[in-house]
């Protein structure tokens, strides 16, 4: 039932893009690589198309979609007012993986914004991407293409694998290097912009366009507890929930390097002793001093943009290898690292353990 194309993002057959944009036309859903995460994509005006990406998804549908744009001239058919800092981040950072809220126009309907006045709109840099947007001459509402609480998908096995049978095609885009990480999600309703998701554009970097700008409380919490309050309640809907997860229970540990590999190496000992299936995740830095499980190595400490390129890949090897247990190391939470860390600890649902 699913139609799976190969296209090359350096020499696009067209062909394959036409058909893809008629499935958009008529109501159906499109899966496609985007520079950050494969999107699943459908026509973001046609309330019916987002029923559809939330059912595909098994997603809530009160967790708002991402309208995709191919170019800055059909922004004023999503949004009410463009505010200026919004003018400056766009001519910044877009085309690329930065997503801007804005206030809504009517036309676009609440099953595209989970009920919200706001609206999500980026205009992503994969020509892939931006060739279906344009064929398809509308806003492509699309969230990533995973089944809703499992790691993004960086691969187009991974959309294989969760949706196959549940949407009309899937345009496998494999090639070089891509981010790995969804878009970095700024507010720009209020007086101050406010980053509600971590990625790719970085703080500093936002800091460098506009000055100041906040973060979203959520972000950078590391305790469950806080997150039950109500004023740590997340802005970006779609942060509340448990995301990006793996299957097994995944623990996290943070401390001085050497001694945090001296505490995974314990810990995976006692698991094994009781009979557990133990994964360790590790960088290429510390991969060859961990023994007694399934090693993993997530990239270079030396290296952010290689950690972020495999980090979904490697939670969902994991999977794979249906391991019981998951001990993995932290990371300096700044810069890309902020946007790394955001997505390990909700993948290890806030489990972290201090090491002294
Ligand atoms: O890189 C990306 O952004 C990828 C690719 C496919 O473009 N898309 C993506 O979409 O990550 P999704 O649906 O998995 O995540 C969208 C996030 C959710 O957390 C959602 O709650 C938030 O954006 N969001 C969407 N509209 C919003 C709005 N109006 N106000 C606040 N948050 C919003
Ligand atoms: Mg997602």
């Amino acid at each position: 039932k699913t139609i799976v194309k190969k296209v090359d993002p350096d020499n696009i057959d067209m062909d394959i893009i036409r058909q893809a944009s008629d499935i958009i036309k008529n109501g159906g859903l499109v899966v496609f690589p985007t520079e950050t995460v494969y999107g699943l994509g459908g026509d973001g005006m046609l309330p019916s198309a987002s029923k559809k990406i939330y059912e595909a998804k098994g997603r809530p549908s009160d967790n708002p979609l991402i309208i995709h744009i191919s170019s800055i001239s059909e922004l004023e058919n999503y949004v009410k007012d463009i505010p200026c800092n919004a003018k400056i981040l766009m001519d910044n950072f877009w085309p690329g993986p930065m997503t801007l809220i804005f206030n809504k126009k009517e036309e676009v309907p609440y099953e595209t914004t989970g009920g919200l006045e706001t609206v999500a709109i980026r205009m992503p840099s994969h020509p892939i991407a931006n060739a279906l947007i344009k064929e398809s001459k509308t806003g492509i509402a699309a969230p990533s293409a995973n089944l809703s609480g499992r790691p993004s998908p960086t691969k187009a096995s991974h959309c294989i694998e969760d949706l196959s049978g549940r949407v009309d095609m899937i345009i496998d885009g494999d090639k070089g290097h891509i981010i790995g990480l969804e878009s970095t999600i700024i507010d720009v309703t209020g007086d101050v912009p406010m980053i509600l998701r971590p990625g790719y554009i970085t703080k500093a970097m936002i800091n460098e366009a506009i000055g100041e700008v906040l973060i979203d409380k959520v972000v950078l919490t590391k305790e469950k507890s806080q997150l039950l309050k109500g004023d740590y309640k997340p802005k970006a809907p779609g942060m509340k929930y448990r995301h990006y997860a793996p299957k097994a229970e995944f623990v996290m540990f943070e401390g001085e390097e050497k001694r945090v590999i001296e505490v995974i190496n314990q810990r995976a000992k006692e698991a094994k002793f009781q009979g557990k299936k133990v994964g360790i995740i590790a960088t290429k830095e510390s991969f060859s001093q961990y023994e007694n499980a399934n090693v993993i190595s997530i990239g270079s400490r030396k290296n952010d943009e290689s950690i972020a390129a495999s980090l979904f890949d490697v939670l969902r090897k994991f999977d794979e290898l249906e391991v019981d247990i998951i001990f993995g190391e932290t990371f300096f939470d700044e810069g890309l690292g902020m946007a790394i860390m955001n997505r390990l600890i909700k993948a290890a649902g806030y489990n972290i353990e201090k090491v002294d």
